[in-house]
């Protein structure tokens, strides 16, 4: 990790963050305490913090209203990047008229919960306004270097980084067409950079793609371009790698990726990290996200000058995976209710924890919602079901057993499952059931919230049936797809 954070986060975080200080980018010093409710060393970004890195994670406008996603994203988190806040299409969506509000809130935010911010994004062909891509050609340098001087302008002393040019790269490694590519050809790249590092002299200065955390055809190419900006004295500090991934299939060259870009003298940083799964989530492919977040934390850490991990949203719930990649989700450290999953476990012990040790977005004391909302059982979760089901003319009686099968306590537990058409639940017992039909929900009672290890529990409902009085199918525990029998 740099030695430059290395240093301010001796000196104490906070603050710092906003006063990026000198060329060199030390932090000026300011003394915190841990997150609102976090005993030292048990947040991801306390643990970060102890190895000199920070743990960082995207937040939009909106999740701004969701306490319990902020209860979660301002005490495990120490870096926050605007979802979509800072993009060209919020921030000047009409020339030369800017709007830094939905962006002065993340970085409002940012600041109460003592975090950095990554700037996101300055130059980038995508959410950018149609005035820009219909400009005149020999009017779009001028539309550019006014964006990135008003914006980094503004934002001065309070993002520790800029993305200034996203996702400039084609898969095969060629320079992607997009406006500013096509009135300026590949200098707009320079340009873009100069601009912003006349603008903010302190803010670490990013080129940000995807598919390049592996050596491949389009890492090369940003190898390659990343050098030559560096011989030419263009300001360049960092290389983003999103790690957008699918489980099981984070690069064998991650590392040594990483290690080529940090032996130019640069930073690297993960910028967007959240590994993707069909969902419903079998305990397999949970297990193996976990296998695949220590790996790239662990990258991460092994080379000094990667600088941090961040992750792209807070939970499953506001990921962007299953609004872009049908029938895929799952992918963060978070499941829907904000309960940390294997994932997290293993993040922690990739930063040099301990897992399972209690969190603040999982001890009751803290967290709004651990108290009502199941949790996902940790790594090697499992489920059992069985069923039984006695019928009459017009009505039907099912009991349904549900075992642990994983290796640790559930403390919490909502089954979902199929019920046939024509099943209409009526009553229920030891769970809440909702809705009465489809696809429905069994919440634990607060009496039987906690099964062991090993152990099961087990509940039941009348239902009205039409004619077909099969047992319910599909069963998932926390999320966790189950099996029968
Ligand atoms: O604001 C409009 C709203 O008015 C409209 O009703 C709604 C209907 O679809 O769309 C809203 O805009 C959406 C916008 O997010 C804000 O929520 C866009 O449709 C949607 O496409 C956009 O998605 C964003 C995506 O970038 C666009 O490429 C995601 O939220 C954001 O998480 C995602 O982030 C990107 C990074 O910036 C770069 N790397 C990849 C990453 C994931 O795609």
């Amino acid at each position: 990790m740099a030695a430059q954070l290395r240093a301010a986060n001796r000196r104490g975080r906070a603050l710092a963050a906003f006063a990026v200080a000198a060329a060199g980018g030390l932090l000026a010093a300011a003394t915190f305490g841990s997150g609102p409710a976090g005993a030292a060393g048990t947040t991801l970004r306390d643990l970060a913090e102890a190895k000199g890195s920070y743990f960082g994670t995207a937040v939009t406008q909106n999740d701004l209203n969701n306490s319990a996603l902020t209860a979660v994203a301002g005490t495990q988190f120490d870096m926050v990047t605007p979802g979509n806040e800072m993009k060209w299409d919020t921030t000047e969506s009409s020339a030369n008229n800017f709007n830094f509000g939905p962006g002065d809130k993340i970085v409002s935010f940012a600041k109460s919960h003592s975090m950095r911010v990554r700037g996101h994004t300055l130059v980038w062909h995508s959410q950018l306004p149609s005035w820009v891509s219909s400009l005149p050609t020999a009017q779009v340098q001028a539309a550019m270097e006014n964006h990135v001087t008003t914006q980094a302008t503004h934002y001065k002393g309070q993002v520790y980084s800029w993305d200034v040019v996203n996702e400039p790269f084609n898969e095969d490694g060629s320079l992607r067409t997009s406006v500013f590519y096509n009135a300026m050809g590949s200098g707009y790249i320079a340009d873009a950079l100069r601009t912003a590092r006349a603008a903010d002299p302190n803010a670490k200065l990013y080129l940000n793609d995807y598919n390049i955390e592996g050596v491949n055809a389009k890492s090369d190419a940003m190898y390659q371009l990343v050098s030559s900006l560096k011989s030419q004295g263009v300001p360049i500090d960092g290389v983003g790698l999103e790690a957008h991934f699918i489980v099981g299939q984070v690069p064998s060259t991650m590392k040594a990726n990483i290690q080529r870009f940090t032996a130019l003298g640069l930073d690297v940083a993960i910028t967007e990290l959240d590994d993707r799964m069909q969902v419903p989530a079998s305990a397999a492919n949970l297990a193996q996200q976990a296998t695949d977040y220590a790996t790239v934390i662990s990258n991460c850490l092994a080379v000094s000058g990667c600088v941090g991990v961040s992750q792209w949203g807070v939970g499953d719930a506001d990921s962007w995976i299953p609004g872009a990649f049908s029938g895929y989700g799952a992918a963060t450290m978070y499941d829907d209710n904000y309960q940390p999953k294997a994932s997290y476990n293993s993040a922690v012990t990739a930063l040099g924890g301990t897992a399972g040790s209690p969190s603040p977005s999982s001890s009751p004391s803290s967290s709004p919602s651990s108290s009502s909302s199941p949790s996902t059982p940790p790594s090697g979760a499992a489920c059992k079901v069985s069923t039984q089901v006695s019928s009459w003319n017009t009505g039907l009686t099912e009991n349904i057993t549900v075992t642990n099968t994983g290796g640790s306590a559930v403390n919490g537990w909502s089954v979902k499952f199929t019920l046939p058409g024509g099943q209409t639940v009526s009553s229920a017992w030891n769970a809440t059931v909702s809705p009465a039909s489809g696809q429905v929900t069994a919440t634990n009672l607060t009496y039987n919230a906690a099964i062991p290890a090993g152990g099961s529990t087990s509940f039941g409902f009348n239902a009205n049936h039409t004619g077909n009085t099969a047992a319910a199918t599909g069963f998932s525990l926390n999320g966790v797809a189950c099996s029968i029998g």
